[in-house]
């Protein structure tokens, strides 16, 4: 099945409102490097996103890099789903590596905050992905799929098509140091048949996987060729507009 392909920046915590708005202005003026049937997508930190809404190229989602899964209550300092999608965020990065690891995200959690996205109509994308020494000592595949495997628990084989699954090698993050696209796809390829046996083959020919950690407009479109990656998600290259137009160009 044909799979639009995602390109998805994920700012983490840079750009003040003022910073956002100049990127917006800037990717405006380099619009047509965005083409048809690409997806397109920023998640930025919460103060950014109504100002994106609005001044982003209208081929440009918004994305949130978090969210707590409860509807309202005594959560001091945490966002709920439906204030996410109440001005118009489509996605929302869950697991992410640095939340895992910085703030002790479990892979219970994770799951929690797919299903409460879900149920927003929001789009989950589920971050997964080894460190060094996992990779060095062979456990990609078991880390991988087990991350993969708890973050879906639970999910209907038709919530499951929608959702996006990013594998990123956490040694791969914001070290310059990629995965070979052919070791990206070995991954992405397993991920694709975990779907299809854990869950349902339709599932897995609709889900899209993702690639990130260190890609840049000079590298992505290795990424992109292989048959099991549908896009990336970008950390650094993200934040430049011109770096972003230059992404959209390499893959459009
Ligand atoms: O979510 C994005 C990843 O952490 C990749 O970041 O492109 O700066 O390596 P990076």
């Amino acid at each position: 099945m044909a799979r639009t392909p995602l390109l998805m920046g994920n700012w983490k915590m840079y750009k003040t409102v003022a910073e956002a708005r100049a990127f917006a202005e800037a990717l405006g003026q380099q619009s047509s490097a965005l083409r048809d049937g690409v997806e397109y997508a920023i998640c930025a930190p919460f103060t950014t996103l109504h100002v994106l809404r609005v001044m982003l190229p209208a081929q440009v989602k918004i994305g949130a890099q978090n969210v707590y899964p409860e509807k309202e209550g005594a959560y001091t300092g945490e966002i709920a789903p439906v204030m996410l999608a109440e001005f118009g965020t489509q996605y929302v990065l869950v697991g992410h590596s640095e939340r895992r690891t910085l703030f002790g995200e479990s892979d219970q959690m994770v799951n929690h905050k797919v299903r409460a996205i879900i149920e927003n109509n929001m789009v989950p994308v589920l971050c997964v992905g080894e460190n060094l020494s996992q990779k060095e000592s062979g456990q990609t595949q078991a880390i991988v799929s087990g991350q993969v495997v708890q973050g879906l628990a639970g999910l209907s084989a038709s919530d499951v098509a929608q959702v996006v699954i990013a594998y990123e090698p956490v040694w791969a993050i914001g070290s310059g140091k990629t995965a070979t696209a052919q070791d990206a796809e070995v991954v992405a390829k397993e991920i694709r048949n975990l779907v299809a046996e854990q869950i349902d083959a339709s599932a897995a020919s609709s889900v899209r996987i993702l690639y990130g950690g260190s890609v840049k407009p000079n590298n992505i479109a290795s990424f992109l060729q292989q048959p099991n990656i549908d896009g990336a998600l970008v950390g650094g290259a993200s934040l430049d507009a011109s770096s972003f137009a230059d992404m959209a160009s390499a893959i459009g």
